[in-house]
């Protein structure tokens, strides 16, 4: 227990993506295969999350399996003992932890947040979850029972990793040395480097970001996705009429996008994509090589997703969520003596 902790969760409210896979989910596995020596790595599916908006609910147990699938058929080793894979709605800590600091959470700064604006916009006020607005309180405890000082999101996420921040130091102050602060955005973008903050975009609207909440999914490439899938959609992606290739994310977004795209798919930094690509007269190119790596990139992904083993990934969850449940109910313990709920 005494490794640092670096921990993330993926949400499971529908297939994921090619943002998710390098924004969130490759760091983290890099780390699990490289540094466990050194961390305790968390990789959990934050079920209560996933129906923050509407989802179908008759389709959440698939798609919860489907996610912890994915973690393992992307590389996360199940053989490693510093390494835990959960679902938060097994261990009951997350919820407990979650209405006590409710209580020590302001209306107005849940109000402010980013993505609880963008997708509470347009809606009549009943509509609008309560669920949603207090998403980041559940998401400190995610990382708060495991004293998490490590924690790979995408960009969107850095909001609720700094209210995260903000409600432990708000803890500590007011009770004592509570609970671990995550280390501060800037500390963490340079321990994961280049993937981290990232934040790919829709190939059809290059000015959003790719969800897997868009309701059409033509910019979006699954990791579901077939080939020919995954290629019709790079290749009828929105680009520009400057008819030049550079990379100006304001006046160009379409194709810094792919590059930025091709650098991630192909390892190579982006000076290097660059190097190949600035200039040249025409985008099709560029195109057909993303596709061609993407395309290899989902079919080793989806071979590897067929020799899962189901039973073993179960084996492992149970285990995992046991232990899971102890160090969480430890913090979740000393929570409840500092506000008076246990003697
Ligand atoms: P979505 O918006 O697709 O529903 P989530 O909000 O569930 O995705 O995000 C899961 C993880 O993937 C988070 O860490 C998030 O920051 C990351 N992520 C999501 N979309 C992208 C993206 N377009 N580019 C990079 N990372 C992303
Ligand atoms: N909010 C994250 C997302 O949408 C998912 C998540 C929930 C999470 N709890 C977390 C990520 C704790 C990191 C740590 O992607």
């Amino acid at each position: 227990m005494n490794k640092p902790v670096i921990l993330t969760g993926l949400r499971a409210n529908n297939d994921l993506h090619i943002g998710n896979y390098f924004g969130a989910l490759l760091p983290i596995i890099d780390l699990a295969k490289n540094r466990s020596a050194e961390f305790q790595v968390n990789l959990f599916v934050p079920d209560l999350h996933s129906f923050t908006t509407p989802i179908d609910h008759t389709a959440l147990q698939a798609s919860i399996m489907n996610n912890l699938k994915t973690y393992v058929a992307a590389g996360l080793p199940l053989d490693n003992p510093s390494v835990y894979i959960y679902r938060q709605s097994y261990i009951p800590a997350h919820s407990e932890l979650t209405v006590i600091l409710d209580s020590f959470t302001g209306m107005g700064e849940m109000s402010r947040m980013t993505q609880f604006k963008d997708k509470s916009a347009g809606l009549n006020d009943e509509r609008i979850s309560v669920g949603l607005f207090n998403y980041p309180v559940l998401m400190a405890a995610d990382i708060l029972l495991y004293g998490a000082q490590y924690v790979p999101v995408g960009e969107d996420q850095t909001q609720h990793l700094e209210f995260a921040r903000d409600i432990a130091e708000r803890l500590n102050n007011r009770f004592g040395e509570l609970f671990i602060v995550p280390k501060p955005v800037k500390q963490q973008h340079s321990f994961f480097g280049k993937d981290q903050g990232l934040r790919i975009k829709d190939l059809s609207d290059p000015l959003k970001k790719m969800s897997k909440s868009d309701e059409t999914g033509k910019g979006v490439v699954f990791m579901s996705d077939s080939s020919d899938t995954a290629t019709k959609k790079i290749m009828s992606a929105t680009t520009d009429s400057i008819g030049v290739i550079n990379y100006d994310k304001d006046n160009q977004p379409g194709v810094s996008n792919l590059l930025e795209l091709l650098a991630l798919v192909s390892n190579e930094s982006l000076e290097d994509v660059l190097s190949r690509y600035k200039g040249q007269a025409s985008y099709g190119p560029l195109k057909t090589e993303l596709s061609q790596k993407i395309s290899e990139l989902l079919g080793s992904f989806q071979a590897a997703y067929q020799e899962v083993d189901d039973e073993l990934l179960m084996r492992k969850l149970q285990a995992d969520e046991h232990e899971m449940s102890v160090q969480a109910g430890q913090t979740l313990l000393r929570v409840q003596k500092a506000v008076g709920l246990r003697s």
